[in-house]
């Protein structure tokens, strides 16, 4: 399904967004690996998580969901496995959600079951060695395409033992991979970052009386650990937030309020970054929910400059760099990124698809191993548009539309529908805000 859109007015409102992805996911699998009953509120709604959630169901946990104030949000009732997870009758099917992919094969290993792990095109070119060597050191059998390093995997795990892992990458998905492997194994279980990544698994595990063991930058459990089940409301989901603060920004006359957003400092590094651009955005941190703070953002149209972004920052942004590229495309000046390969493994190669869009929207981007050059076209519009692939990447798919509010010709975008892995009201929030001037 293609979806389109066209230069527009000032975009106005105060609203909500849906619950946050990798909360949600991790708080599915806490809730279904504890003993007992779990409520998370305000889940996300989105594709990505209903796999799991479907996932999880497939492996013993009781999982009911009811629909929430709008499609947006989902409220999740779970009664969980005590650590036992059942042999599923089948392959799992993650679909596109590597995070779901990863944590849960982390997850399954805590037990002597026998579990297939798969997902759609996207997810099986995906990087999945950096997952299977630690969960194989541990002691998990994993066989899989290309000799365990891609889906779909084998997984059979239990009679684990805590390792230490010095991870090449930094990336919240290997780390929390472990750390949940790590709840069922024998001893202790450390992991070690170059750069720090979200830290939601850290933050929600003592929700479920579970123990953070720290050292320095180094986190790590003590297995085998026992969860209880606990009530987790869900912030809304800052990924999301940032697509429409990039909107306000550069549509003129704008001016947006984002309420009940999860302000979590390992995810607001777009905001930093944008702070030093130019952009008039104001954070107001108003309360605390699941160990996160939560507040809202208030974002005006501004007059932006480029930015130079590199390796240091870019673990706190990386899910917003598309969007991040659509506010430096409309900034005066150019703006370089760098340190960002890990772009290429992700949903689709996004250092690609950006160039691709961007050129096709008349911005002069170069695209580099690691990242990109773009020459902003400051505060005029960009000059072109037209038909843009989304690379069936939903992160893609949003910041082109975003870029549609700006482009001469308009934008139509491929495979429109994937805005719904991670955000199903997405075009209808987008349409309403560009008819309510
Ligand atoms: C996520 C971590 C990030 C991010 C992804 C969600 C998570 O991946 O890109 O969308 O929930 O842990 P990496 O940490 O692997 O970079």
């Amino acid at each position: 399904m293609a979806l389109t859109s066209s230069p527009s007015g000032p975009l106005r409102g105060s609203f909500r967004v849906p619950g946050d992805k990798s909360i949600t996911h991790r708080a599915l699998l806490l809730g279904a690996w504890a003993e007992g009953e779990t409520t998370v509120r305000g889940a996300n709604a989105g594709a990505d998580c209903a796999a799991l959630a479907k996932a999880v169901g497939a492996l013993g946990a009781v999982v009911r969901a009811e629909s929430e104030d709008s499609k947006e949000r989902v409220l999740y009732r779970l009664r969980g496995t005590a650590g036992h997870w059942e042999e599923p009758l089948g392959p799992l099917d993650l679909g596109n959600s590597g995070t779901a992919f990863r944590l849960l094969a982390g997850s399954v290993a805590t037990a002597d079951v026998f579990a297939v792990l798969d997902g759609d095109r996207s997810l099986r070119r995906r990087p999945m060695g950096r997952i299977v060597e630690p969960l194989r050191r541990m002691g998990t059998r994993v066989d899989g395409a290309g000799q365990g390093t891609r889906a779909p995997l084998a997984i059979r795990g239990g009679g684990l033992t805590g390792i230490r892992h010095a991870s090449r990458v930094a990336s919240a998905q290997v780390k929390s991979a472990i750390l949940l492997a790590g709840l069922g194994a024998l001893g202790e279980t450390w992991v070690e970052e170059p750069r720090p990544s979200r830290d939601h698994t850290e933050r929600l595990l003592p929700w479920f009386g579970g123990r953070l063991l720290t050292d320095g930058a180094r986190v790590g459990v003590a297995g085998p650990a026992t969860l209880r089940g606990t009530e987790v409301e869900v912030p809304g989901d800052f990924s999301a937030a940032a697509f429409w603060i990039v909107a306000a920004l550069i549509v003129p006359g704008s001016e947006i309020e984002i309420t009940d957003v999860g302000l979590n400092p390992r995810r607001t590094g777009l905001l930093r970054v944008l702070e030093r651009m130019g952009a008039d955005v104001q954070v107001t941190v108003v309360r605390e929910t699941a160990g996160e703070p939560v507040g809202r953002v208030h974002a005006r149209a501004s007059s932006l400059r480029g930015a130079t972004l590199g390796a240091d920052e870019v673990p706190d942004l990386i899910d917003e760099i598309p969007i991040w590229s659509v506010a430096a495309a409309s900034a005066e000046g150019a703006s370089t990124l760098s340190g960002a390969e890990e772009l290429r493994g992700k949903e689709s190669d996004r250092l690609q698809g950006l160039a691709k869009g961007l050129a096709k929207l008349g911005v002069t981007v170069t695209e580099r191993p690691d990242g990109l050059a773009i020459e902003g076209r400051g505060n005029g519009p960009l000059p072109g548009g037209g038909k843009l692939s989304s690379a069936a990447d939903h992160r893609l798919a949003m910041s082109f539309l975003i870029a549609g509010l700006r482009a001469r010709d308009g934008v139509e975008v491929s495979s429109g529908g994937m805005v719904d892995t991670s955000y199903p009201g997405f075009y209808s929030r987008l349409l309403a805000l560009v008819s309510s001037r």
